[in-house]
């Protein structure tokens, strides 16, 4: 896994001459995992073709407000919800003064004024507007409202002048995005993580599972690397890319993955256990296929160990944060869950709602803790996790 996997991204291309270099940006960010769609202003036509961005980006290009098809699949609002950061490289003066002015006359700047996602700009122009009285204040005015400025490199320029101006390098562009997600927030900590579903065997071939994907777990991994954690996860189950910067321990039963859990535990200090743990393993396994004809009405079942409970037992434990998957009352259940486990926080989410939870790229959770309940509202799963380790160092650390 990359800084930018799981990232969505709206890199809007504006009218500079720079703008032939938006194909080699796209495919810079994809490289660090991004997923990006494009959105190319009136000027930005002028310098690039749209087939080059649809082709690198694998995603149609979109260029204008008023078109009734895209409204009906990914309209502006949607596109504006959609992303995580929105990078406008080149970024125009006349784009730059009109986000500085809250200006919504085409596609790219009312997507600007309808996202709450990181906004980035890579201006480019030449040097004299560049350096201007106004471009100082508009980029002044866009830097106190949080707006991220990639600074442009100095040398010659298209229109031959020399001096600054000229759009910074792809690769670093697609750098000081990824750069956004990597923060020292687990420095030195090591974390250990639980992910997956397990899977137990009924006979050789056939066996019980459930539907988790990973991906919140592997979303976490991910998040804690960035944070500068060392960690290591002890995978079930998964259909998911793996974080290649963590330590992977493979197992499969719940009794694989509690032994795992114990022989990785010490020294820890924070264990998430995002597993989906099969509650109930078949009493008995049996050795050869069980055959069509064997008369078989019910299998006995036992009682898998509580992982998450065990680890709180423990008499030196980390920081413990537990999952809980609900279909109804989540708050109530959850907090039993928090107080039975007695661990240190929970993270309920409702899997009973198909835009979210198991197999979804997205979530919706609440974060409970004996004090305090937060709500993190509907987004990516890789956006959800770098919240909750916010949360979890806000309050543990
Ligand atoms: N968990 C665990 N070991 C188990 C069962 C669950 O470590 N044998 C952990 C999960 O990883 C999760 C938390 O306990 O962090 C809650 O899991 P969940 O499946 O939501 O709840 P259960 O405790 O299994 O209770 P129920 O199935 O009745 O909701």
């Amino acid at each position: 896994m990359n800084t930018l996997d799981n990232k969505r991204i709206v890199l809007g291309v504006s009218g500079s001459i720079a703008a032939y270099k938006a194909p080699d940006i796209v495919r810079r960010l994809i490289d660090l995992g991004a997923d990006v769609r494009v959105i190319i202003t009136e000027g930005g036509r002028e310098f690039v073709s749209e087939l080059s961005l649809q082709t690198v980006s694998k995603n149609k290009v979109h260029n204008n407000l008023w078109d009734k098809d895209a409204e009906l699949a990914m309209g502006h609002i949607e596109l504006a919800k959609w992303a995580d950061v929105i990078i406008i490289a080149p970024a125009s003066a006349n784009t730059i003064a009109k986000i500085c002015h809250g200006k919504a006359d085409d596609l790219l700047s009312t997507v600007i004024l309808a996202t709450k996602a990181i906004i980035m700009i890579a201006p480019s122009m030449n040097q004299q507007m560049y350096a201007s009285k106004a471009m100082n204040e508009n980029l002044r005015i866009l830097e106190a409202r949080g707006v991220v400025n990639i600074e442009p490199g100095s040398g010659e320029q298209a229109c031959g002048d020399i001096g600054e101006g000229r759009l910074a390098e792809p690769i670093e562009i697609a750098h000081q995005a990824a750069n956004l997600f990597i923060n020292n927030l687990l420095i030195g900590k090591k974390v250990l993580i639980t992910l997956g579903g397990t899977i137990e065997a009924i006979d050789p071939v056939r066996f019980i599972s459930n539907n988790s994907s990973g991906k919140m777990g592997m979303a976490l991994a991910n998040a804690c690397v960035n944070s500068g954690a060392k960690v290591t996860m002890i995978i079930g189950s998964i259909s998911t890319q793996i974080e290649k910067r963590a330590k992977a321990i493979f197992v499969t039963s719940a009794d694989d993955m509690y032994e795992a859990v114990m022989d990785n535990i010490e020294n820890q200090d924070l264990f998430i256990s995002c597993a989906a743990v099969a509650d109930f393993k078949p009493a008995k396994v049996s050795q050869n296929k069980i055959k069509n004809n064997t008369n078989l009405e019910s299998i006995i079942l036992s009682k898998n160990k509580d992982i998450l409970e065990s680890v709180c037992k423990l008499n030196s434990k980390p920081i413990c944060i537990g999952f809980a998957a609900e279909t109804e009352n989540l708050i109530s259940n959850a907090t039993e869950k928090l107080i039975n486990k007695k661990c240190d926080a929970i993270v309920v989410n409702d899997v009973s709602n198909r835009e979210f939870g198991l197999n979804s790229d997205n979530n919706e959770v609440h974060f409970i803790t004996s004090k305090k309940t937060e709500k993190i509202d509907k987004n990516s799963k890789q956006i959800i996790a770098e919240k909750l380790i916010n949360k979890i160092v806000k309050y543990f650390f």
